[in-house]
């Protein structure tokens, strides 16, 4: 069978090597670690496509932390006509897959001789309505996508429901808080070829960490997610295996904490609670999947305005010393309400947080318009990443020792 994953832009390579790492460790219908060799995968704009077996890919759905959704592709064809878009569609194996009649419509017609949308979604809707024969639940019970490119119909059932984005553990939020794809996609590039050893040996604090996005990402960057619902647990046609509440304890993952500690603060004072209780609720759904391989993971967050350090020489203070092996990620606000010290706006972010705090590496988010450069003193540039940050074109700049 077919699927697609769709990412965001951009971010295709990382869905590619988080699909590559969690492979060896997905099941089989025997609820045993599987043994179906890797997919091959085409990278193409905003995802990616392959073909392997239904019960794997849906897997992936609990693992991929950079992808938005997985899509079963139901068929692809050329057409221009209405009468033959109507023929195909009713004779997809919907009544394999759908509870009743009632879905959610996605379609999206472009450069096509059937490019009216609302008659492409019709002509599907009273396809299904015989299907089913006017059988129709309160709620949809699934999501269909209709694309129609270049005259290409392609047929899609969506397999993951809500966002990928949500996943099921970060409740509260403060302001502007940041997507946790986008969260996921900065540590990555934060890690590059760093060894696992290394990263295990490395504090990151995030400065600023409003409701604690990365943090909670950085926790649980190589865990799966099980507690959320998928869309795809409603299909007729959903593996038994993955409606028992317990198939999560048949992963032979290894419980993994990215790093040796996290760390956040921010100048709000209710922010630190709020992450509290998102990281909590992290760490709770880490262990009842765990169970004896889970370790807590060595956190403190505290209010503190960040570009103040404390008198003295300790930097981190209920930590003391910032530890050597620190690194930095920040997502500082993009606006008035930066309290700055001196001028020079987020540039003076990035200087500031280097010479007060030192860190071994520092990944900073900010609008393109207020690139950072010349590096801080001390400090070159080793990587520069665009990213789309909620409709904003931003830049990922991570910062080194020189
Ligand atoms: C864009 S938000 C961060 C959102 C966060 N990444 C999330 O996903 O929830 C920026 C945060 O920086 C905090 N902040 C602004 N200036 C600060 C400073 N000087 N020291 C510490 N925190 C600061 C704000 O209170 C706000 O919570």
């Amino acid at each position: 069978m077919k699927f697609f994953i769709s990412t965001p832009l951009g971010f295709e390579n990382t869905a590619l090597l988080e699909m590559k790492e969690v492979w060896p460790y997905l099941l089989g219908k025997d609820a045993k670690t599987h043994a179906l060799s890797f997919p091959e995968v085409e990278v193409m704009m905003g995802g990616l496509e392959f073909e392997t077996e239904l019960f794997q890919a849906l897997q992936l759905n609990f693992f991929l932390k950079t992808a938005n959704r997985l899509l079963l592709r139901m068929t692809s064809f050329k057409t221009k006509d209405l009468p033959k878009f109507y023929q195909k569609f009713k004779s997809l194996p919907w009544k394999e897959y759908l509870q009743h009649g009632n879905v959610e419509w996605e379609v999206a017609a472009q450069k096509s001789r059937l490019n009216n949308e609302k008659r492409l979604q019709e002509s599907a809707e009273k396809a299904l309505s015989e299907i089913f024969a006017g059988q129709t639940g309160e709620t949809p019970c699934a999501s269909i996508y209709i694309r129609m490119d270049d005259d290409l119909c392609t047929i899609s059932l969506d397999a993951t429901g809500e966002h990928l984005h949500k996943r099921g553990w970060s409740i509260l939020k403060g302001e502007a808080p940041m997507r946790e794809t986008i969260a996921a996609e900065l540590l990555r590039e934060m890690i590059g070829e760093a060894t696992p050893g290394e990263v295990a040996g490395a504090t990151l604090c995030d400065p600023m960490m409003g409701s604690g996005t990365f943090l909670t990402e950085a926790r649980a960057l190589w865990s799966g997610q099980f507690q959320r619902d998928f869309a795809f647990k409603q299909w007729k046609k959903c593996p038994k295996l993955f409606l028992s509440p317990s198939f999560a304890f048949n992963y032979e993952i290894p419980a993994r904490a990215p790093f040796k500690a996290l760390l956040g603060m921010d100048i709000n004072p209710e922010m630190p609670n709020i992450t509290e209780k998102n990281f909590a609720e992290v760490e709770s759904q880490l262990k009842a999947y765990q169970r004896d391989q889970f370790k807590p993971q060595d956190h403190k967050f505290w209010a503190q305005n960040s570009l103040e350090a404390p008198q003295g020489t300790d930097t981190l203070s209920p930590i003391g010393k910032a530890p050597q092996a620190l690194w930095m990620v920040v997502n500082p606000p993009y606006g008035e309400r930066l309290p700055v010290a001196g001028k020079g706006g987020l540039k003076a972010l990035a200087a500031e947080l280097c010479r007060l705090y030192k860190p071994q590496k520092l990944g900073i988010l900010y609008p393109e318009k207020d690139k950072v450069d010349p590096a801080p003193n001390g400090y070159k540039i080793e990587k520069e990443i665009k990213i789309n940050n909620g409709g904003i074109r931003c830049l990922f700049t991570i910062l080194t020792p020189l």
